[in-house]
């Protein structure tokens, strides 16, 4: 094999596999590094994939218990076989990353498989258990991702005190889970594990859910969870983890009384962030990090060495989703290729896929304030939307945040069933510097859950007619 490439790309996420396949697309000759077993990086082996299936399956499971009866569907009694749900995740997992590899094929990204190390800014060699080969490229993409952090003092074993990773893959279902964090990963993962029948708390050192979410959005969601049994501590903090012959002891104090307790549970899952996975190497040849030790890229990822780029939850801007790597990794590759490639970080939505899901994109109230910009709201109850009323999915509301003068949508929330499909058109309509009103007078078909979408836009101008 020739050993010289256009670009290498180390790591094979959403941002390092769609890069590969963009940049041989544009005609460059591309490989890219994987060190784990198969592609696909957190987000298909350990991360979004696995816990989406989860999500799915734990939901039909509490809604043959819960909520069949009610439709008129009769069912004998309902078990669960964690294993066969666990197998059935598993295949998703093993169907979607073969298929990275099939595009890979299909598109001739060359596969290295082994742990890729930068040498210097021309060189990079790739170790595997057989062997160590040394490769030329003109340009490398760094796309190596993040790992999952923890607090001082607590180690996780992946046993008894578990990340993501371990807490997608329990062999029994906890009696007792413990969640530190009320971000992203531990309210996925506490429905997961709470519609399977686990008693969940969740521990939040902040005063509310999803630090960074609209509040009216936040505390809506809060009593919405509140609502399906899961338990939270806000503003409280852990300062401890003991185990005790396979149970897990751990100590929080709130941080307004300061009364602390001592709380015993089967598993604690830490989901307090994710940090950038930055080897020995990056260090080595000398790319700068910003003092979160994450890598400073310019307007056109380049990162301080000039022909290295760096893209996804590495870098310093924008928020760890795969969807805003994916982007990243296709506007480098045409970059690298000469064409303009860009990234709008106004308008990177985010979805929260508990049930109903939660979904944003653009500004909050909040940051609105900061800026000193005047905002209009249009809010829509799902209440009113005809069907949503007839799925008994009447939780929640959708939300539109106008400039004042102008019109146009800064932001936009929603908590919805379907939240997560619905944000599209929110992000669509932002991309193309749409008004609350071009929104109001957009035919929106009947009856779905984006009518409310509609409606909120009308409400914008005091107008809605369904409430
Ligand atoms: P996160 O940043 O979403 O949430 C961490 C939470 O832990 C925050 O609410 C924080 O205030 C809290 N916290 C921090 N220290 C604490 C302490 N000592 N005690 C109690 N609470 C504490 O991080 P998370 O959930 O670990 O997710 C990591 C990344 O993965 C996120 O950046 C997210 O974007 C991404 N992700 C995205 C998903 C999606 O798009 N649906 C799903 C899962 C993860």
């Amino acid at each position: 094999m020739d050993n010289n490439f256009d670009v290498i790309v180390i790591g094979s996420g959403p941002g390092g596999y769609v890069c590969a396949i963009r940049a041989a697309q544009l005609g460059l000759k591309t490989a890219c590094i994987e060190s784990r077993k198969t592609l696909g990086g957190t987000c298909l082996n350990v991360g979004c994939i696995p816990s989406k299936s989860l999500l799915n399956s734990s939901e039909i499971y509490h809604k043959a218990q819960k909520e069949f009866g009610n439709l008129g569907i009769e069912t004998s009694k309902i078990k669960l076989n964690l294993l066969k749900m666990m197998q059935n995740k598993n295949q998703s997992v093993s169907t979607l990353t073969k298929g990275i590899e099939f595009l890979f094929k299909k598109n001739k990204v060359t596969y290295l498989k082994g742990k890729g190390t930068i040498i210097d800014q021309n060189t990079l060699s790739v170790s595997n258990d057989e062997k160590k080969t040394k490769y030329k490229t003109k340009n490398i993409v760094i796309g190596t991702g993040s790992i999952p952090t923890s607090l001082p003092g607590i180690e996780i074993d992946e046993e008894n005190i578990v990340s993501s990773t371990g807490a997608l893959s329990f062999s029994k279902v906890p009696k007792e889970l413990f969640v530190i964090g009320g971000g992203y990963i531990g309210l996925e993962l506490s429905s997961v594990w709470k519609r399977l029948g686990s008693n969940v708390t969740v521990v939040e050192f902040l005063d509310q859910i999803i630090p960074g979410m609209d509040k009216d959005i936040s505390s809506e969601f809060l009593k919405i969870l509140k609502k399906q049994g899961i338990n939270f501590k806000l503003e409280s903090k852990v300062t401890g983890v003991e185990l005790i012959k396979n149970k897990a002891i751990v100590d929080l104090t709130n941080n307004k009384t300061k009364k602390r307790e001592r709380v015993e549970c089967d598993k604690v899952l830490v989901a307090v962030g994710r940090k950038p996975n930055i080897g020995d190497d990056i260090i080595n040849i000398g790319i700068k990090l910003n003092d979160q030790k994450k890598i400073e890229v310019d307007e056109k990822f380049r990162t301080s060495i000039q022909n290295i780029y760096a893209i996804g939850d590495v870098i310093n801007k924008g928020p760890m989703l795969a969807h805003k790597a994916e982007d990243e990794g296709i506007a480098v590759a045409e970059l690298i290729a000469g064409q303009a490639g860009h990234v709008n970080y106004d308008v990177i939505p985010s979805v929260i896929y508990t049930s109903p899901e939660v979904a944003m994109v653009g500004k909050t109230e909040d940051q609105l304030k900061k800026q000193n910009i005047k905002y209009k709201i249009g809010k829509f109850p799902f209440l009113a939307n005809s069907r949503a009323k007839v799925n008994s999915e009447t939780d929640g509301f959708v939300k539109i945040l106008a400039d004042e003068k102008t019109d146009k949508v800064l932001g936009v929330s929603i908590i919805s069933a379907v939240a997560g499909t619905m944000i599209a058109e929110l992000a669509l309509a932002m991309e193309f510097g749409a008004s609350a009103e071009d929104i109001a007078r957009t035919c929106h078909a009947h009856p779905t859950h984006s009518e409310a979408v509609k409606e909120a836009a009308m409400a914008v101008a005091k107008r809605p007619i369904h409430f």
